[in-house]
C-alpha cells in the first residue's frame, strides 16, 4: 500500500493513475464474467468513477447517488442525508460503491445498510483515500487507493469550500 510522506499528503497525477489501473485489473480479474454495477457517491467521487469505470475491461453498468455532504465545514455532523438516489434497481446485481474518501466510516456505514436493504447479489466498496486514524465506524474497504494520514485533502474530485475539486492531483497544502 503507498503511504504518502509525513506532514503533509501529496498524490501526483500519475500516482493517481497508476493505482487506479492497478484498482481497474483487480475488479476486472474479481467480477470476470460477470456485469458489476458501479454505484458513484456524488460530488466527490465523479473523477475517480470517470477514471475506475475506464480501468476496468469488463461490461459494466454505473449509477449516481449523492449524500449530504460537510458542506463547506471541514468536520462531519455525524448524520448522513440522502440527497439524490439511484436512477435503477440493484436487487440482484453486484454492486461496487466508488466514494472519494472514508474519514469516520459514518457516510460509507449509511450508505452499505441503504443499499444492503435493496438486496444486491453482492455489496462491495471501492474507495481513493482512506484515514484510518479517523475511523468511528468500521467499514469494508475491498478496493482501496491510497491510505493517507488526518489531514484535509483536496483535488481530484475533492473539494476546498467547493473549490478545487479540478486539480489533476491530491494536496494537504
Ligand atoms: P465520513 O467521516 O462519513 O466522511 O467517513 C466521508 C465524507 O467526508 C468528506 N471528507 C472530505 N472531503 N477532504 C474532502 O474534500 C477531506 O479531507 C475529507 N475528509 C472527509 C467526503 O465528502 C467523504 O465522502
Ligand atoms: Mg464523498
Amino acid at each position: 500500500m503507498f503511504q504518502p510522506g509525513k506532514g503533509r499528503v501529496q498524490i501526483s497525477e500519475a500516482q493517481i493513475a497508476e493505482r487506479i489501473r492497478a484498482l481497474g485489473a483487480a475488479i476486472r480479474q474479481d467480477y470476470a464474467g460477470q456485469e458489476p454495477h458501479l454505484v458513484c457517491v456524488l460530488n466527490g467521487a465523479f473523477i475517480f468513477m470517470a477514471d475506475l469505470v475506464r480501468a476496468i475491461d469488463l461490461p459494466l453498468t454505473l449509477d449516481f447517488l449523492a449524500v449530504s455532504s460537510y458542506g463547506n465545514a471541514e468536520k462531519s455532523s455525524g448524520e448522513v442525508e440522502l440527497i439524490k438516489d439511484l436512477r435503477l434497481p440493484i436487487a440482484g446485481r453486484q454492486v461496487i460503491i466508488v466514494e472519494d474518501i472514508v474519514d469516520t466510516g459514518i457516510t460509507l456505514n449509511y450508505l452499505l445498510r441503504l443499499l444492503e436493504a435493496r438486496q444486491p447479489a453482492s455489496l462491495r466498496v471501492a474507495a481513493l483515500l482512506s484515514k484510518p486514524s479517523r475511523r468511528q465506524v468500521e467499514v469494508p474497504i475491498h478496493y482501496l487507493g491510497f491510505e493517507i494520514e488526518d489531514a484535509f485533502v483536496y483535488g481530484y474530485g475533492l473539494d476546498r469550500a467547493q473549490r478545487d475539486r479540478n486539480l489533476p492531483f491530491i494536496t494537504s497544502q
